[in-house]
C-alpha cells in the first residue's frame, strides 16, 4: 500500500510538474513524507504545497550566469526598443523564477543602464513553488543570494535589515511574480506573449519529452530570444529555435 501510494506520487510529480525522481533517495523521501503524516492527493486534489517543496531545487542568486544579462542588455534590449511599437512594452519572462534574483538582477541591470528606453519593460517571474513566489515578492534577500553584487550597488538599491537586504522601489521597470506551472496550458494562455523567456537551471530536473514539450510551447509564447542555463537541454533548443553564438555560449531566436 505504501510502495503503491509512493509510485502513485512520483507519477504524479512527473505528468504535472516534468520532475524525474528515479533513483531510490527519491523513493525514500517520498516514504519519509508519507510516514511523517503528509497528505496523499487524490486524483482531483492539487499536489501539496509541502510535496513541491520536497522535490524542487531552488538555488538561485543575483548575477548568476552574469553574461547572459550582459547580451540581454547590450544586444537584445537595444534591438528590441529600436524595433517595436513604443505603446507595446517589452515583456521578459523568467520560467522559472524561484525566489525572485533573476527578476530582480535584469530589473537593476536596467535600472542602472545609461541607455534610456523607449518602450516601458516588463518583467514577469514564474515559479511552482508558492514559498518562492512569496519571498520574491517580499523581495527580501539573504547575505548569500546577494554575494556577487558589490557594496555600491547593495548600499544604492536595498535596505539592509538585520539578517538580509530588502529591495527598494526601481522607476524603470516593472517585476510581479505569479505562481505558475510551466505545463500547464491555461497559465501559458494567461500570461499572454513575450519578447524574451529565461528559462535557466530547471530542465536539468526534466527528461527529453518534457523538454521537448516545454521548448515548443515556448515558441508557441514568444516572439524573440530564449535564454537557458548553461546545463539545460541545448540540443533540443537547436533543433526548435535559432541559435545564436553569445558571449559564452548560445542563446536563441524564435
Ligand atoms: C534551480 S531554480 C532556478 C532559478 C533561476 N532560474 C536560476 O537559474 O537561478 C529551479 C526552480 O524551478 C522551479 N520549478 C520546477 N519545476 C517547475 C515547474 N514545472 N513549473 C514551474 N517551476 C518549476 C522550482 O520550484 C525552482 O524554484
Amino acid at each position: 500500500m505504501r510502495e503503491e501510494s509512493i509510485s502513485r506520487i512520483l507519477e504524479r510529480i512527473y505528468d504535472e510538474t516534468g520532475i524525474v525522481l528515479s533513483r531510490a533517495t527519491d523513493r525514500s523521501r517520498i516514504g519519509r513524507y508519507i510516514d511523517n503524516g503528509g497528505i496523499i492527493p487524490q486524483p482531483y486534489d492539487p499536489l501539496p504545497e509541502t510535496l513541491i517543496h520536497l522535490v524542487t531545487t531552488n538555488e538561485t542568486y543575483f548575477e548568476r550566469e552574469p553574461y547572459h544579462f550582459n547580451f540581454l542588455m547590450e544586444e537584445i534590449l537595444p534591438k528590441l526598443d529600436c524595433n517595436g511599437d513604443t505603446a507595446d512594452p517589452i515583456r521578459i519572462l523568467c520560467a522559472p523564477a524561484s525566489s525572485g534574483e533573476e527578476c530582480y538582477t535584469i530589473a537593476l541591470r536596467i535600472e542602472e543602464s545609461p541607455n534610456k528606453f523607449r518602450r516601458r519593460i516588463e518583467i514577469v517571474g514564474i515559479d511552482i513553488s508558492s514559498e518562492m513566489i512569496e519571498r520574491a515578492q517580499r523581495g527580501f534577500f539573504s547575505e548569500r543570494s546577494v554575494h556577487a553584487l558589490d557594496k555600491k550597488r547593495l548600499e544604492r538599491y536595498f535596505v539592509h535589515e538585520r539578517d538580509g537586504y530588502k529591495i527598494g522601489e526601481l522607476n524603470s521597470v516593472r517585476v510581479r511574480f505569479q505562481v505558475g506551472n510551466l505545463f500547464d496550458p491555461l497559465m501559458w494562455e494567461n500570461l499572454g506573449r513575450f519578447d524574451v523567456i529565461f528559462s535557466r537551471n530547471v530542465m536539468i530536473y526534466f527528461d527529453h519529452k518534457k523538454n521537448r514539450e516545454l521548448l515548443e510551447r515556448f515558441k508557441a509564447h514568444m516572439d524573440g530570444y530564449l535564454i537557458l542555463g548553461h546545463a539545460d537541454d541545448h540540443l533540443q533548443a537547436r533543433e526548435v529555435f535559432t541559435s545564436i553564438r553569445a558571449e559564452k555560449g548560445m542563446i536563441y531566436r524564435t
